[in-house]
């Protein structure tokens, strides 16, 4: 089945739909989602988006935190152009209706580590829902835009799949599985905006939800985009530790709040011996560090995150969807502490672009978690994420816009090649490969590595690929099995570029390598 739009959008994330929200003023948009249309990041954020809203705070502070939590790795242009326009993101979100916390009138500012001023706007603490609610209902509601969830995207369409070629870079859409019926659609475009999302599954503990496989930085790298920075994987140092519930992140603004690191045996306030002066509300790379140190010095299956000291209803009042969350398991966090682990949680590298969110081919735009813009560096500063995608969707529709007289019209382009005919009955090796991958990339290349592990991980992973390559070249396609090919990949690109960097910087701590190189290089890998 074909389906023409104007421009294809893949990812109903705060990207995707800030792009298509932009770009339906004048187009036709298509936006496909991977299951659930709220199934991205977007909607489990917690804390909150940065911006400069305070007269206190100017956006020289928050360009040197971002730099300083990125380790000298951003680029400044970018983070200028970011942080400059984060006060009129804000703005937009408010027209949209999202229901930010006020304090007599004013939006509500929290503060999260690596930030020298409070500047975090939030609802509560479940921004990411309130914000995927309100952009979800202004798509709904606009005419020109389609959204079709359960739509599994498998590969870019490229010139090479027009009848007749059409020049070896130019995307022209995407095939994607309709994942009810099992068949495979071409959604073809003029223009394409990728908007997928993060890695964070290619690790065993991560707090990203299920479909953070790196989708969309696998396909373009396969059709033949550069990826950056991929070894930049952030981990998050509060993420719940209990057996039954995974994946749960305590978030940072507890700590913004007054919240304390505690040994569970001993009580000691650990930070003061990593970073003495900031705290707990140093950046993230040196926190997580920190605390992974403690867990695996003396044995420990976590450490405490304790607020008990603040007054229960500002606890309450603060974090009433943690304090629910918790109450259900039995933890009251207004009296006890809370148990917590390191996890992966934010994937710094993906496909390199530009101011104007291109990509390396053209038709092909991207925005939010599957990129590498030069935002974040070495290391990503507290809710500058949210504020990329809404910077980046937005830039790409400009640009989209600005453009389209001098956008071709698609080629005839040829149907997905429907030879792989046999089910697998083989659904054990997918389930299986999927946990060897997460659990080595866990073990050999997490927050602390060393060549040698990472050369391990290097070696099961050129095994896996030969592996997947040959049963995707053999069976029908699956979610499963798309997702599987693209986290290998995700695996491949991470391990490959923490192999080139031959130094320590921000969240790539090696211990072959331990100081920093006095110029910072970003790792390019070209396909
Ligand atoms: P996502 O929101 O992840 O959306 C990706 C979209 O792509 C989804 O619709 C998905 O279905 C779709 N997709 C993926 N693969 C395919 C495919 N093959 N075919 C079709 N569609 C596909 N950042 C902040 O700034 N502040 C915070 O407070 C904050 N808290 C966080 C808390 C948690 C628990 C997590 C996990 C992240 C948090 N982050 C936070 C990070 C932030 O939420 C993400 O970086 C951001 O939401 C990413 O948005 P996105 O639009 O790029 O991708
Ligand atoms: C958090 O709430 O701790 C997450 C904030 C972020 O990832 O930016």
């Amino acid at each position: 089945m074909t389906k023409a739009h104007d421009v294809l959008v893949i990812g109903s994330g705060a990207a995707g739909l800030t792009a298509a929200l932009a770009l339906a003023e004048e187009r036709q948009v298509l936006v496909l989602a991977k299951g659930s249309l709220t199934g991205g990041s977007t909607a489990w954020a917690q804390g909150g988006i940065a911006a400069v809203l305070d007269a206190g705070d100017t956006f020289e502070n928050h360009i040197r935190d971002t730099m300083v939590a990125g380790a000298g790795l951003n680029d400044l242009e970018t983070v200028e152009f970011v942080i400059e326009r984060a006060p009129q993101s804000i703005d937009r979100l408010c027209e949209l209706g999202v229901p930010f916390n006020r304090e007599s009138g004013d939006l509500h500012l929290t503060r999260e580590g690596g930030h020298s001023h409070r500047r975090i706007v939030h609802v509560d603490d479940a921004t990411g829902w309130a914000v995927q609610e309100a952009l979800l209902k202004a798509a709904e509601a606009h005419p020109n835009i389609t959204m079709l969830p359960g739509r599994s995207c498998i590969d870019l369409i490229t010139g090479r799949h027009g009848e007749r070629y059409s020049g070896e870079g130019r995307i022209w859409g995407a095939y994607a599985l309709d994942e009810a019926t099992g068949k495979v659609e071409k959604h073809v475009a003029r223009a394409t905006v990728l908007a997928a999302g993060g890695a964070g599954r290619v690790y065993l503990f991560s707090t990203a939800p299920r479909g953070a496989t790196g989708d969309g930085i696998a396909m373009a790298w396969r059709a033949g985009c550069r990826v950056s920075n991929m070894e930049m994987m952030q981990f998050h140092p509060t993420c719940l530790y209990n057996l039954e519930v995974k994946n749960f992140l305590i978030t940072e603004a507890v700590r913004g709040e007054g919240g304390h690191l505690l040994h569970p045996e001993t009580g000691h306030r650990y930070m003061v011996d990593y970073d003495p002066v900031r705290m707990e509300l140093a950046p993230r790379d040196i926190v997580a560090r920190a605390n992974d140190d403690q867990i695996k010095r003396d044995g420990l299956d976590y450490v405490h995150l304790d607020i008990s000291h603040q007054p229960p209803e500002f606890v309450k009042e603060h974090f009433p969807t943690i304090h629910e969350k918790l109450a259900g398991l039995g933890i009251d966090m207004t009296t006890d502490p809370i148990p917590v682990v390191p996890a992966q949680h934010y994937t710094c590298g993906g496909v390199k672009v530009s101011l104007d969110a291109r990509t390396d081919l053209p038709g092909l735009w991207a925005a939010g978690e599957c990129t590498e813009s030069g935002l974040h560096g070495a290391n990503r500063l507290a809710s500058n994420s949210l504020l990329e995608c809404f910077v980046f969707g937005e830039a790409a529709a400009k640009d989209i816009l600005a453009c389209w007289d001098d956008l071709d019209e698609p080629p005839p382009i040829k149907d997905w090649d429907e030879s792989r005919v046999s089910d697998s009955d083989e659904q054990v090796v997918i389930k299986q490969n999927w946990t060897e991958i997460r659990r080595f990339m866990w073990n050999y290349v997490g927050i602390v590595r060393t060549t040698k592990r990472l050369e391990r991980a290097a070696t099961r992973i050129r095994m896996l690929q030969e592996e997947v390559e040959d049963y995707y070249g053999s069976f029908v396609v699956t979610t499963d099995l798309i997702e599987l090919r693209n986290l290998l990949q995700a695996a491949e690109l991470i391990v490959r570029s923490a192999l080139e960097r031959k130094e320590s910087r921000g969240l790539h701590y090696i211990l072959d390598y331990p100081e920093t190189d006095p110029a910072a290089r970003d790792t390019v890998l070209v396909p």
